[in-house]
């Protein structure tokens, strides 16, 4: 498995990482099983996969305790990355939050510790956030500093108080936003791309071919990629990811995340799985290169399904804009509150 360098943290990440978002086992389907994801980060790390990467919010804290049972007696292994409760708001939350992750995780480090989701209506809090994290690194509570969703200008201020590691943004064939000026950015700055939902989750597999619906609190619901015009728009894209993978012997995934790793700025690709079977498929994107006429075969296929978007998209829009504010200050409160809740049960 390649690895490239995490910035300028010194820490190595493997190119396919395992996303583990699917493992918390809400608003992922009726189908995501403990033990499924405990093979499934086992199988990867076995294969060579070092980072895994979930959130305080994903279950919320059940995706971590999976972990850290998955990991028991492997930790040195892996290069663990989480995020802040997305719905924080001041600096005993946040503390709590790195406290809980580490309880969760069971370990005494945490190597990659990042903001989820910038607060938009205030820059503030955000570097506030940044600078308590940079205290955290000092007292060897965590290793180096991530943000996720994040555009140009928000990073310009954040770089001011604090060492940005990495950054999280979703990119794949059927979102290309941040090539624009992000991908850039960050190769200036040394700062590492973790590319994110990377299959657009699923729909790069082929799997997905319309008319799907999920269930009111699945978390694909709301994304965008999942509205029926945008699926159907999509199709070009998974046929010819499909077309290129069956010339080769390789499947529709393997091209879509071999496509990410061939970007220049992408470190790593998170790829979410929710089990061995999955991650398995997922990792034979590691290994071999597409052509530079497969490589414009995709681009010039995903380029079309771009412009043929009639929206707008700031560069650090997430996939779930189809909502129409997906971090209102009443959807912090509600996952503030079902955290809090979470953390009496646990
Ligand atoms: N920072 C953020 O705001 C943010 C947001 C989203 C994700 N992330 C991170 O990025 C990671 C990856 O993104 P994601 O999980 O949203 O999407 P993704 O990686 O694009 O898709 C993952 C989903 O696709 C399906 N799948 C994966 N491999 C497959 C295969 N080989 N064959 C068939 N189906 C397959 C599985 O769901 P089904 O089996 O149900 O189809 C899986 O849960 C997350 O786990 C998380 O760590 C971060």
């Amino acid at each position: 498995m390649d690895v490239r360098p995490l910035g300028k943290s010194g820490l190595n990440v493997s190119t396919v990482a395992l996303g583990c978002f699917a493992m918390g086992g809400r608003k992922w389907g009726d189908d995501v099983r403990d033990q499924d994801s405990i093979e499934a980060i086992r199988f990867a790390i076995d294969s060579g996969v070092n980072l895994l990467d979930t959130a305080a919010s994903y279950g919320p804290g059940h995706s971590e305790r999976v972990i850290g049972r998955a990991i028991r007696g492997i930790r040195e292994k892996v290069v663990l990355a989480t995020k802040v409760m997305v719905s924080f708001q001041d600096e005993d939350e946040v503390r709590l939050s790195l406290e809980d992750s580490l309880d969760n995780l069971g370990v005494d480090c945490i190597d990659l510790y990042q903001v989820h989701v910038p607060n938009r209506g205030d820059m503030d809090a955000n570097l506030r956030v940044l600078e308590q994290m940079e205290q955290f690194r000092s007292q060897g509570r965590i290793r180096a500093i991530g943000v996720s969703n994040f555009s140009t200008e928000q990073l310009d201020q954040g770089r001011e108080v604090a060492q940005i590691d990495s950054v999280q943004p979703p990119y794949s064939l059927l979102w290309r936003y941040v090539e624009k000026d992000l991908l850039p950015y960050c190769q200036r700055y040394g700062i590492a791309v973790l590319a994110y939902s990377p299959l657009g989750q699923g729909i790069l597999t082929g799997k997905y071919t319309g008319g799907v619906t999920f269930p009111q609190e699945d978390s694909r619901r709301p994304n965008f990629l999942f509205q029926p015009k945008n699926i159907e728009d999509s199709l070009a894209v998974v046929d010819a990811a499909k077309n290129i993978g069956q010339a080769r012997g390789n499947t529709a995934a393997q091209v879509a995340i071999r496509w990410i790793l061939q970007q220049s700025g992408v470190t790593s690709a998170l790829v979410g799985a929710k089990r061995p079977s999955q991650v398995e498929d997922n990792l034979g994107s590691n290994g071999w290169e597409l052509s530079e006429d497969e490589l414009q075969q995709l681009n010039k296929i995903s380029q079309q399904v771009h412009d043929r978007r009639a929206i707008t998209v700031p560069e650090n829009l997430m996939l779930w804009e189809a909502v129409p504010d997906p971090f209102s200050e009443s959807t912090r409160r509600q996952i503030r509150q079902q955290y809090l809740q979470s953390r009496v049960v646990s």
